[in-house]
């Protein structure tokens, strides 16, 4: 099915657009424009559909603080009025496969993916199953920075952080991983303009 009612160019605009932006104005976000965000990030794809992403929104000053100094003080988070802790866990993922397997399947089938699904991971040790959901976490990180432009907003994504200092300030559980925090909020700096490399230098034809 060819789909034609979707602008490119705002999705080209989004992209352009986008910078990392360090200050933010102290104006706190809708719930509603957080939640069309955060709608449009869990759509993103992952492998065997298994979602492994969840997310903590930290919009408490006093707990933004907490996360700041476990972020390396990083000024986009004393400055953003919340700041999206992204992380993945496979631990719950494999505990709910039945949610996430498609209905479309009948019940035979979804219990032969099911199976499939946990035999694979059953051969990986916890390290590379969580290294494994923290890549499709990546994946909700790009939805995330281009549907928080396209809504209006700036971001900053941020790996620089203790993971384990993260994890305790908001009890994660300990095999979780944490792909990227990101700042976000309405931009009050210009950012530096983005700078690529060209598309012949990253792409060819085969
Ligand atoms: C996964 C990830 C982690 C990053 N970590 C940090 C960080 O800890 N601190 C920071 O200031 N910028 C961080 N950045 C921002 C990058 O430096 C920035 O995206 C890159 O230089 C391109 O600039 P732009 O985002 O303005 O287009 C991170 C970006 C990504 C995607």
């Amino acid at each position: 099915m060819m789909n034609t009612s979707i602008d490119f160019r705002s999705v080209r605009d989004a992209a352009e657009q986008r910078r990392s932006i360090r200050a933010y104005e102290p104006v706190p976000i809708p719930r509603e424009d957080m939640e069309e965000i955060l709608d449009v990030v869990r759509r993103a794809p992952s492998a065997f559909n298994v979602q492994p992403w969840r997310f903590v929104v930290v919009e408490t000053p006093e707990l933004k603080e907490r996360l700041a100094a476990a972020a390396f003080n990083q000024r986009q988070v004393h400055s953003a009025p919340a700041v999206i802790v992204l992380y993945t866990d496979m631990k719950s993922s494999l505990e709910s496969l039945d949610s996430v397997v498609h209905p479309g399947l009948g019940p035979e089938q979804q219990e032969a993916t099911q199976r499939t699904i946990r035999n694979m991971f059953a051969k990986q040790s916890e390290d590379e199953r969580e290294t494994w959901a923290q890549g499709q976490g990546y994946i909700a990180l790009g939805y995330l920075l281009l549907a928080a432009e396209a809504r209006g907003y700036r971001t900053s994504p941020m790996a620089g952080f203790d993971p384990a200092a993260v994890k305790a300030l908001l009890d994660l559980p300990e095999n979780a991983r944490i792909p990227a925090l990101v700042a976000i909020g309405r931009g009050a700096e210009e950012g530096f303009p983005q700078h690529r490399l060209p598309l012949e230098s990253i792409v060819r034809v085969a």
